[in-house]
């Protein structure tokens, strides 16, 4: 991303990281290309079992081939979803505060979206599903788990009492757990929602894909897991036609992803573990700025309302930091901060925020 190309800004915003991908997949895409012949490719045969394996081993979730619709994009999965599960007269239920394609999704088509506030609770970012008002309309469920914002891993108890939810209300659920193989917290395991029991299954479309895990959303590979017959035909009616294929490249980098075996994403973990430390104990001590512990995924959640200044990302941004502004995920005075970067330039980063701070 070139937003801050030519200027003296680290640009700490998007969301992917500064790291190389792992040499497995470097190397497919190499063999790849040197084939020299990039026609229609097709889905190749052994990409669902390198997803299966994965969800096997990682998540032990036994994943059928038949369940699987591969998608250049989660956020065409989060459109699909919405466009497939709900019509102009019924609602989506999203948390608030949220990644903004989640509420884009609802606006582009003119779907109401019903907001579950997105409150601490001993120093975690939880979705709370208690006090939302409903109309009776709602249809589908949208969950992010691990959250974007905020880096809560959802555990098995809050994961029930989504269930419970969506059944009480007869909703289709659609998680997207993107970040999911980037868990931080020692102490927790991420758990897809469909893997719950056989009725979270049944209701539900979990998107996953090996683009955040492994830096390759540039080649856009995901996939839709739908255990239901009906929901995945329903869902892929409505993208046929509109979204395309994966392309050629997408599927080997994303075979060779799910098939990677190596210490590049163990590694990885260890190495955003300790820049998580690291920004956690840096922007606690800056005055102004607070973080709660993040439990998943390299985007630090801060809030900025203490700090004496209108726009918190425009003044980092003028000392030299390129965040995210809150706004975007629903809430002014906040930033959120990428730490998939090296350490030394996190430290230039954080730096030039305690220097800007100072200054005030
Ligand atoms: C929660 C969440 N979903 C989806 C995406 C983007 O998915 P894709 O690039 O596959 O469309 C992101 C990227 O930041 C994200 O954080």
């Amino acid at each position: 991303m070139a937003k801050y190309a030519g200027k003296d800004v680290i640009p700490l915003w998007v969301a992917d990281t500064n790291f190389m991908s792992p040499p497995s997949i470097i190397k497919a895409l190499q063999e790849r290309v040197a084939e020299g012949i990039f026609g229609y490719g097709g889905q190749p045969k052994t990409s669902a079992n390198a997803f299966i394996n994965w969800a096997a081993k990682h998540y032990a979730w036994s994943v059928k081939e038949e369940w699987l619709v591969f998608l250049p994009g989660v956020v065409s999965g989060l459109n699909i979803a919405l466009r497939a599960f709900t019509d102009e007269t019924q609602a989506s239920i999203a948390p608030h505060l949220i990644y903004p394609p989640f509420m884009a999704a609802a606006n582009r088509v003119n779907r109401a979206q019903r907001y579950a506030s997105l409150a601490i609770s001993h120093h975690r970012w939880i979705m709370n599903l208690t006090t939302l008002q409903l109309l009776g309309n709602e249809k589908l469920l949208m969950l992010c788990n691990p959250q974007n914002p905020g880096g809560t891993v959802y555990t098995k108890d809050e994961l029930l009492a989504q269930l419970a939810f969506a059944q009480a209300h007869d909703l289709v659920v659609c998680s997207d757990e993107i970040h999911c193989d980037l868990v931080l917290a020692p102490n927790l395991k991420h758990i897809p929602f469909a893997s719950l029991n056989t009725d979270a299954a049944a209701r539900s479309i979990t998107l996953m894909a090996p683009s955040k895990t492994f830096n390759i959303a540039g080649l856009g590979a995901s996939i839709a897991i739908i255990p239901n017959a009906k929901l995945k035909k329903q869902f892929q009616k409505t993208l046929e036609g509109v979204v395309p294929e994966l392309n050629i490249l997408a599927y080997s980098a994303a075979i060779a992803a799910y098939n990677d075996q190596g210490s590049w994403l163990p590694d990885q973990i260890t190495y955003l573990r300790k820049n998580r430390d690291y920004v956690y104990q840096q922007i606690n001590n800056m005055p102004g700025l607070n973080l709660l512990p993040i439990e998943a995924s390299y985007l630090a959640w801060i809030d900025a309302s203490q700090l004496p200044v209108d726009n918190p990302q425009k003044f980092f941004e003028k000392a030299g930091v390129g965040l995210s502004d809150g706004h975007a995920f629903g809430k002014d005075k906040f930033i959120r901060l990428n730490f998939g970067c090296s350490k030394i330039l996190l430290e230039e980063a954080l730096q030039r925020m305690q220097q800007a701070i100072n200054k005030l």
